[in-house]
């Protein structure tokens, strides 16, 4: 989503609040979105909210009054990569259906030559009545995207069908077009992320510089093929763009242990992505450890769990397993015992040494492995461009040609 341009439409009706979860939801997946407003929808929802949320002004006349400035509906149309109407309201839709041009955002939707979502809001009865459902059907035929009203209690109190689709269910829509296939679609993907901390005190830990970069892209990239993603992620700050991804919040590699546990049976593909920690210090501290009281100067370390491989040791027959190697020498043979060690389908190996590799930055240069060789190798790209096609190289995978 990141880069897309995505005209906003918001229309009159008391679900105008929603779409500014909605904006947010494709500003913070990197889109770049222009709020296009009815003069209704203003009484619902300020410009000001929606332009603070998006960094653009709103545009609603098709002039601006004191400077006589024109708005163009055709360049706004043509520089839209999706347009999406939300809410859409009765007078709305049916305007479309019409092309009664009398407002700014019904002349952008008639000069929109990208795809255009709309997403109705309004009462039970006016839903279900047979304008509204043929101006439905009329918006549909013209290869509009209608995206369905739940049902559910309505502003009147009443329930029914009427209630503007979630923000988090109509962004998900977008995501997804924009994004690839369903090839996931019903399959559960768990993924490691991030460093773990192992406590020395309730203020020390050891810990690593992973920032969970590239395990959260391969969540929203796994999403984005209809799959239902859970992240257990140790300390980090980064978090999905997608907000269907679960995310469980861990600190210790015991703790991702006992997470993945809980959930690696019913998991289609596991990847681990996550940088644990390769020991613990024997006893966690209650206290913190004072200098002036202390002569502390050894740590006693226990050895870490190894979570991809006591995992991937009980796998059922279906279920892929992925690791990660982060390598500064003899990369490929380290890469190719780990697989075989953890009893891993891939291994995914990144060098320190290729320059924008590995912990923290936002690209990442990798090579595929499966215990057959290498499957791909694949030149420097940011790291959702990288999860894309690790995920691709996942749903393509053969364990009897590759
Ligand atoms: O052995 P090494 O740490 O290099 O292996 C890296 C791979 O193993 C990664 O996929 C990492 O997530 C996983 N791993 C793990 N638990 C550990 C150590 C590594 O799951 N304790």
């Amino acid at each position: 989503m990141k880069g897309k341009h995505i005209v906003l439409g918001i229309t009159g009706g008391i679900a105008a609040y929603k779409a500014a979860t909605l904006a947010r939801l494709f500003v913070k997946a990197g889109a770049e979105v222009q709020v296009v407003m009815t003069p209704a929808a203003k009484e619902f929802i300020t410009p000001v909210t929606m332009s603070a949320l998006t960094g653009k002004p709103v545009v609603s006349e098709f002039f601006t009054a004191n400077t006589g400035e024109w708005h163009s509906h055709v360049d706004l149309g043509l520089w839209a990569d999706a347009m999406v109407i939300a809410p859409a309201t009765a007078s709305s839709i049916a305007k479309m259906a019409y092309g009664v041009a009398d407002n700014m955002l019904i002349t952008t939707y008639l000069s929109a030559k990208a795809p255009v979502f709309i997403a109705p809001a309004m009462d039970l009865d006016m839903m279900a009545h047979p304008s509204t459902v043929a101006n439905i059907e009329l918006l549909k035929s013209y290869g509009n995207h209608i995206i369905e009203p739940a049902e559910g209690e309505l502003a009147s109190h009443l329930v029914g069908k009427g209630r503007m689709e979630e923000p988090e269910r109509i962004f998900d829509v977008l995501y997804r077009f924009f994004n690839d296939t369903d090839e996931l679609a019903g399959k559960k993907v768990l993924i490691t992320a991030g460093p773990t901390h192992e406590a020395i005190d309730p203020v020390r830990f050891i810990g690593n510089y992973s920032t969970g970069k590239m395990g959260f892209a391969l969540a929203d990239a796994a999403v984005a093929r209809g799959a239902e993603v859970t992240v257990v992620s140790g300390p980090v700050t980064v978090k999905p763009c997608h907000p269907a991804v679960k995310v469980i919040k861990v600190e210790s590699a015991c703790e991702m242990l006992a997470e993945c546990e809980k959930r690696f049976d019913e998991a289609s593909v596991a990847i681990f992505s996550a940088a644990v920690a390769d020991y613990a210090p024997a006893h966690a501290e209650s206290s913190k450890i004072k200098r002036e009281t202390s002569d502390l100067h050894t740590l006693e370390l226990v050895k870490n769990p190894d979570i991809a491989a006591t995992l991937s040791g009980c796998k059922h027959p279906g279920q892929l397993t992925v690791g990660f190697a982060l390598e500064t020498d003899n990369e490929t043979v380290n890469a190719r015992h780990k697989l075989e060690k953890k009893n891993l389908d891939l291994i995914v190996l990144n060098s320190l040494r290729d320059k924008g590799a590995g912990f923290g930055c936002d690209t990442n240069k990798v090579s595929v492995y499966s215990s057959r060789g290498l499957i791909a190798d694949l030149p420097l790209k940011s790291k959702q461009d990288c999860a894309r096609d690790i995920i691709s190289i996942i749903t393509a995978y053969d364990p009897f040609t590759h």
